[in-house]
């Protein structure tokens, strides 16, 4: 079969994972907590200020937007998910029905995203770290706040979480559903904080004008701005999801459970970061936090409240810490789905005698860490974002290419009106991807070539299909 064409089968992905059959223990709030735990991170976070810095205060409206697109790119995962559980995500989700060339490609765009997101959450967290200790009479320098972009040296805080948490892998540390539901709560009193002590200052005349930016997506100084522009943006704050549709084996009633899990935790996290947004917007004119590298304890300390400043940020600097270890966990996940199926060397993904990846968690972290020490968060995150459009994308339309090809195969979990939810996913990413600036699509872009030039030398010829 030539390379273009050869796909795997369905079954043959369901069972390489090995004959494990995990228990069902799951219900829906556990599902939710699980989805929470990963998805609130830097991006309500942080990336609130950049994105009202690109939006106004129409970032409500982008939040909006990119909850809903996410929100059909969610259930689509769902479906795939109860169909190949637990083996590499979207890139074997295009494997078995887009064909390997088309995996390779996911595959790669979400080495990138896995990467980014790590980097992203270490900068974010480095924010919070940094003011904390200032607020403590304990400043950094400057120059090791930011990277040579920003006209700093390094970002050595950031740099220092994604290596301490690269260790803390490497020495076996695991999520535990006792360790991520106290988290969950503890970002979100954190959040019900921000917006109860932000609320008595709310000032409608922040909102006027609305959307300075205007609505659709359009360049200034090589970023784009407007809704979409910003929207593009903060689609970051809400995936991490993947950990519930992962856990669809686990599900007690997959079928009911997922559906509340997933659309649950989506509609849960876009109300509490509109809130959030509309309260940050409401307590302080948005050009005045948006530059702000911890922009919820920045506002609280304007309004003169510099202890609730601090206790925000510990909450984000205790907690942010999981969405790099869930993220980190994902790519060991991703590489060795694809060095199983011959693609890339097995060396890179095998597992030391605890079980821990070694070789794929120090290559993550240490270039995760040389990328938070060196970038500013908005050009990480966008790039990010990239890698993530492109495996919605490709998720979407496997769920609607296998509905065609494969209806018979029995679906644990079925995407509800899947041809309005697949095709809405699809367009939806395609449009928020347009709304990235020239230069993330074009390092997108230049990463898929490299990768394609690595897939015709190696994987091509090494694939367990091209015996
Ligand atoms: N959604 C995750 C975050 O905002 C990646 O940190």
């Amino acid at each position: 079969m030539s390379f273009l064409t050869r796909r795997k089968s369905v079954e043959a992905a369901a069972q390489a994972e090995g004959s494990h059959q995990l228990k069902p223990t799951l219900s829906w709030y556990h599902l939710i907590a699980l989805g929470v735990g990963a998805i609130i991170g830097t991006g309500i976070y942080t990336l609130t200020g950049v994105a009202a810095g690109l939006a106004g205060p129409a970032v409500i409206l982008s939040f909006a937007v990119a909850g809903a697109v996410c929100a059909c790119a969610a259930l689509c995962y769902a479906e795939m998910a109860s169909l190949t559980p637990q083996a590499g995500s979207a890139y074997t989700y295009s494997y078995v029905s887009l064909g390997e060339m088309v995996a390779w490609v996911i595959g790669w765009s979400l080495i990138l995203e896995y990467t980014l997101v790590c980097s992203a959450v270490s900068v974010g967290w480095a924010g919070y770290a940094s003011g904390l200790m200032e607020q403590a009479h304990w400043a950094i320098p400057k120059a090791l706040l930011a990277g040579p972009d920003a006209g700093g040296i390094v970002n050595l805080p950031a740099v220092f979480i994604a290596l301490v948490v690269t260790g803390m892998l490497l020495v076996g540390t695991r999520e535990s559903a006792t360790v991520n539901f106290v988290l969950v709560i503890v970002k979100l009193v954190a959040l019900a904080g921000f917006v109860a002590l932000t609320l008595p200052h709310f000032d409608a005349a922040h909102f006027h004008p609305f959307a300075p930016f205007g609505y659709g997506a359009h360049e200034i100084d090589g970023k784009k701005v407007g809704v979409m522009g910003a929207a593009a943006i903060i689609f970051f704050a809400f995936y991490g999801f993947d950990a519930i549709s992962t856990a669809a084996e686990e599900a007690k009633n997959p079928k009911r459970d997922l559906t509340i899990g997933i659309v649950g935790s989506m509609i849960l996290c876009t109300i509490i970061y509109m809130v959030v947004a509309a309260c940050a917007l409401g307590a302080q004119p948005y050009d005045v936090f948006s530059k702000s590298p911890e922009p919820l304890a920045f506002v609280l300390r304007q309004l003169g409240k510099p202890g609730a400043a601090s206790l925000i940020a510990g909450a984000a600097v205790v907690a942010l810490p999981t969405v790099i270890m869930v993220f980190m966990f994902g790519q060991s996940r991703v590489f060795f789905a694809m060095a199983r199926d011959g693609l890339l060397p097995r060396q890179l993904a095998g597992v030391d005698r605890r079980g821990v990846p070694v070789a794929v968690t120090v290559l993550t972290g240490v270039i995760a860490a040389v990328i938070a020490g060196a970038l500013p968060l908005s050009d990480i995150a966008a790039l990010a974002n990239a890698g993530t459009l492109a495996a919605f994308i490709a998720t979407a339309l496997a769920v609607m290419v296998l509905r065609r090809t494969r209806p018979e195969l029995e679906r644990p979990f079925t995407t509800p009106v899947v041809w309005l939810i697949g095709p809405a996913a699809v367009l939806g990413c395609a449009y928020l991807f347009t709304s990235l600036s020239a230069k993330t699509i074009t390092f997108f872009f230049a990463w898929n070539a490299v990768g394609v030039v690595v897939y015709l030398l190696y994987g091509r010829a090494k694939s367990r299909l091209a015996a």
